[in-house]
């Protein structure tokens, strides 16, 4: 582990309100936040959204099985802990590739005895890795429906690395009425002062991030059943509280769309 090198996942952490966070990871934070102020509200509401999907995911849809990559710093509202508290036997693979998430990866495995639950140190960007692990295959049954879960990572790989061949080789391994859950920060809102401002800082800020458009976003799910409401704010995906208690999309700015593997 780096030490003076910024990771996502402490970012993210802090912004979360954590502890698990390294004075250069705040730095980053900060640099961010220059561009972007209301950053930590997108983070709270990104991981509003990710509790709201699972429940809806473990309960309505069905889905008990689900490998969530780029798990990030356990947290309140862990995947297993939302989705085994509706259906106790559903199980998790998580996958991140920051080692201080493996460091604290023993409170992702307080799995309900029905269950199971498993943790994989990997990096996305190799995708056949993740599939081709033992643990993995201990924990899901490949042959029934898992919910593959891509919650704020995607944009953290840049084009480069190839994306949505990435995603596409994930949903490969997967049965249909397996689901999709992609959220992800976009551009959508800002002026081109404020995108050419947000991108100077990101790459100040050492982590690499590509902020997509709509149709750029919605190109990952090519070839899916979007449910409703399809491709929207992770605001505005099936709400709890009323409108005039909400965020506006612009200050959160983050996409986020679910859609079944037909
Ligand atoms: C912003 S956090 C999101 C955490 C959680 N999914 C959520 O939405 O609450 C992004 C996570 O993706 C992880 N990540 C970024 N790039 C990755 C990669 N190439 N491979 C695996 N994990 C990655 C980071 O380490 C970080 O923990």
């Amino acid at each position: 582990m780096d030490p003076t090198k910024a990771h996502p996942s402490r970012r993210y952490n802090y912004w979360l309100g954590g502890k698990d966070n390294f004075a250069v990871d705040r730095k980053s934070a900060q640099v961010v936040a220059s561009a972007f102020p209301t950053v930590a509200l997108s983070a709270r509401e990104n991981r509003a959204f990710l509790k709201r999907v699972v429940t809806h995911l473990a309960g309505a849809a069905g889905i008990h099985q689900f490998l969530d990559i780029g798990t990030g710093l356990p947290s309140a509202g862990n995947v297993h802990e939302v989705a085994q508290s509706i259906e106790p036997t559903s199980r998790i693979v998580y996958v991140d590739n920051d080692p201080v998430v493996l460091v604290h990866a023993r409170a992702l495995l307080t799995s309900e005895p029905a269950g199971r639950t498993a943790y994989i140190q990997a990096d996305l960007r190799d995708p056949d890795k993740i599939l081709a692990n033992a643990d993995l295959a201990r924990t899901l049954d490949m042959s029934r429906p898992v919910a593959l879960m891509l919650v704020a990572t995607m944009h953290f790989i840049t084009d480069e690395d190839d994306p949505y061949d990435i995603v596409r080789r994930l949903l490969a391994a997967l049965p249909p009425g397996s689901h999709l859950v992609m959220t992800h920060a976009t551009k959508d809102h800002l002026t081109s002062e404020q995108y050419a401002s947000s991108v100077e800082a990101n790459e100040r800020s050492g982590v690499p991030f590509r902020l997509r458009s709509r149709a750029e976003f919605s190109r990952f799910f090519d070839g899916l059943d979007l449910l409703p409401p399809g491709v929207t704010s992770v605001v505005e995906w099936r709400p709890e509280v009323p409108e005039a208690e909400r965020p506006s999309v612009e200050d959160v700015s983050m996409l986020c769309a679910v859609a079944r593997v037909p």
